[in-house]
């Protein structure tokens, strides 16, 4: 099955944890508009959504779908998104699509963390995949020598956030504790978010395979 199949797998397979009447937590990227496409598909009647981007939000709204200020919002019960890798104790790497502030936002009120990811995004170690650092402008030559001393390999994104940030995408890092590793750059003054999803990683991983949708749990 090719990898745009697997997204859309998946996306329809996370449509077992939306409850109607319930408020959902939207995350963003290629895999999440597959679940965007199968929500507005199933017909499943929810109240409101928060979204973690201005892509998602405007996907929802085209749909339909009303979308909330997380201020609006006290609690999520089940917010899905999707991982640029994730690894056997569901700690993610994400920000590829620039959001990863407002997804760890959304996440942290969320009460269950649904992961949908195809077979690629699966990894014994995070890092490959370079870390997306979301950075106060200001602060980006500054940041970068604190990552360079760290051993890693910032490169400025040509992109701007939907907070009006920059992005430095860290290549050749070995995170085989991303928890300290989350921890650590947190603490470099000017990171605005860390794209590693670790203290708060996961609860379910819905992972598209050839073989179907695995439901997997940490
Ligand atoms: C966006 C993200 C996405 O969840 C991540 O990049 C995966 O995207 P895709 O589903 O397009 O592969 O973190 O900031």
């Amino acid at each position: 099955m090719d990898q745009q199949e697997l997204k859309k797998a998946v996306g329809r397979a996370a449509l077992q944890y939306v409850k109607s009447g319930e408020i959902l937590g939207v995350g963003t990227g290629s895999t999440v508009n597959c679940f965007i496409d199968a929500l507005k598909e199933s017909g499943i009647s929810i109240p409101a959504c928060v979204s973690s981007s201005v892509r998602s939000t405007k996907k929802l709204e085209q749909y339909g779908f009303k979308v909330l200020d997380l201020n609006e919002v006290e609690r999520i019960g089940v917010y899905v998104d999707g991982a640029d890798e994730i690894d056997p104790h569901f700690a993610m790497i994400k920000g590829g699509g620039g959001a990863l502030t407002r997804e760890k936002i959304v996440a942290m009120v969320s009460d269950r963390f649904v992961c949908i990811a195809d077979q690629s995004k699966k990894v014994d170690v995070l890092g490959k995949f370079p870390l997306p650092i979301e950075v106060i402008p200001m602060a980006v030559r500054a940041v970068s020598r604190e990552l360079e001393k760290l051993g890693g390999k910032p490169v400025l994104r040509d992109f701007t956030t939907d907070n009006g940030n920059k992005i430095l995408d860290v290549h050749g890092l070995k995170i085989e504790d991303p928890v300290q590793w989350e921890q650590k750059l947190n603490q470099i003054v000017g990171v605005v978010t860390v794209g590693l999803f670790a203290a708060r990683g996961a609860d379910v991983l819905l992972l598209g395979t050839d073989e179907g949708v695995q439901t997997l749990k940490p």
